[in-house]
């Protein structure tokens, strides 16, 4: 018999631990999420309100169905109260290392011996966390995207010792919640989507180091071609002070390319940290920015930002991240509202190749340099393997 699931414990009533929460009570569980401050939990709540007002209001829920799914949540600010009888915990604190391992460490002295500890980082390590637990086979990662009520896809990732048992419970439980779930095999940073899309983050960062061009000129032009927000919008909208936490995750893991661009560090110093604070890239001050359509600019190319994503997608194939092309599509698509995949999109890049060579070339960044498949033209009998 697999593990069974009914009482969820959420650490964290962000924009993330909210959101994680809603879709559980949704979805029938019972809910304990737990903030360290009641003020930080009446804001979760009120966001959670707010949004299944949204859903009742469009039929999408039935008007008496708020109450009741609110009923569902029990606020509290105790950690013993939270996680003593959950069957799955799913850790939503700030994104700094050192706080989410004393957060699992902590958990694994108090929740039940057989209770599985998630965390929903974006792109930190999920076997840092298990070690310093007891229960390294039962610590998973379990990624929602930003707005968890809305975005479908859950990034399912195996830790260094995850079982098999667990993974195919978190994989259930994603499902039973009205989300899709892919497996990402191998802990790395970003796991699938935020490691395909730090190239194209770095490269939005550098455009405006490089003063190439402005926002609003690219954010028109990627919304013309059916991106519900352009690349600066979205900043603004997940926050810029964790678009830098990733890119700095990434420059300390993966490559020093990934030094967040300074413009937008600047801001964050300022804290202008985007939606959240009124004021980012953007002016959020009379709610979501209206992008002018006429602004739209052929000073970079839109196929730039898909070049280095399939040249990363490569990557993470390469590197057993994911075992299938058909994955990192599905997880790009439902993850960040793509309407195809990198590996749908290979076509629409002219020359790959030297697409990307002019990228490392003009933005002096390696990691846009293309992979060997792109690079000795073999990338159709590279993927033909991953099919
Ligand atoms: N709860 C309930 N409903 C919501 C909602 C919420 N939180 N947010 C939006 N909606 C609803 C709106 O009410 C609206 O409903 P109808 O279509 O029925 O009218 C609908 O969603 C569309 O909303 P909008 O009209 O405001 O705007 P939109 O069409 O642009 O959709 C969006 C909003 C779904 C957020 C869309 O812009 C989108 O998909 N953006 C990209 C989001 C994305 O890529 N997220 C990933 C970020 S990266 C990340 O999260 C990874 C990480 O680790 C940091």
């Amino acid at each position: 018999m697999g593990i069974e699931i009914n009482k969820i414990a959420v650490l964290g009533s962000g924009a993330m631990g909210s959101g994680i929460a809603q879709v559980c009570a949704q979805a029938g569980f019972d809910v304990a999420m737990r903030d360290i401050e009641d003020r930080f939990l009446e804001k979760g709540f009120e966001m959670i309100r707010d949004s299944l007002q949204r859903f009742a209001r469009k039929g999408k829920i039935e008007e008496g169905d708020v109450e009741k799914i609110l009923g569902k949540i029990k606020r509290t600010t105790d950690l013993k109260e939270a996680v003593g009888n959950a069957d799955v915990v799913i850790e939503a604190v700030p994104e700094i290392m050192d706080l989410k391992l004393k957060v699992f460490k902590e958990v694994d002295e108090i929740a039940p011996k057989d209770a599985i500890l998630a965390s929903n980082t974006s792109f930190m390590s999920i076997t840092e966390m298990a070690k310093t637990t007891g229960r390294e086979e039962k610590v998973v990662g379990m990624h929602f995207f930003n707005p968890a009520a809305i975005m479908k896809l859950v990034e399912v990732i195996k830790a260094e010792k995850t079982s098999e048992d667990v993974m195919k419970a978190i994989t259930d439980l994603v499902e039973k919640v009205g989300k899709v779930p892919v497996r990402v095999e191998k802990d790395t940073p970003g796991f699938i989507v935020n490691r395909v899309s730090a190239p194209s983050a770095a490269l939005a960062g550098a455009i405006l180091d490089k003063k190439v061009a402005e926002p609003e000129e690219v954010d028109a032009r990627l919304m013309e071609l059916g991106q519900p927000m352009g690349v600066y919008i979205l900043m603004d909208y997940v926050g810029l002070d964790i678009y830098v936490d990733g890119q700095e995750y990434c420059e300390k893991t993966l490559s020093p390319d990934y030094k967040p661009a300074k413009v937008i560090k600047d801001l964050v110093d300022k804290k202008e940290l985007g939606m959240k604070a009124g004021k980012g890239i953007y002016d959020w001050s009379a709610g979501r920015p209206q992008v002018d359509p006429s602004k739209a600019t052929d000073k970079v190319e839109p196929t730039d930002f898909i070049a280095v994503q399939i040249n990363e997608a490569v990557k993470i194939l390469e590197e057993g991240v994911a075992d299938n092309t058909e994955d990192v599509n599905t997880a790009m698509k439902f993850g960040m509202s793509m309407p195809l995949g990198p590996f749908e999109l290979v076509d629409m890049v002219d020359d790959l190749k030297g697409t990307l060579e002019n990228l490392a070339q003009k933005y002096e960044k390696k990691i846009f340099e293309p992979v060997t498949p792109i690079k000795e033209g073999k990338l159709e009998e590279f993927l033909a393997k991953y099919r």
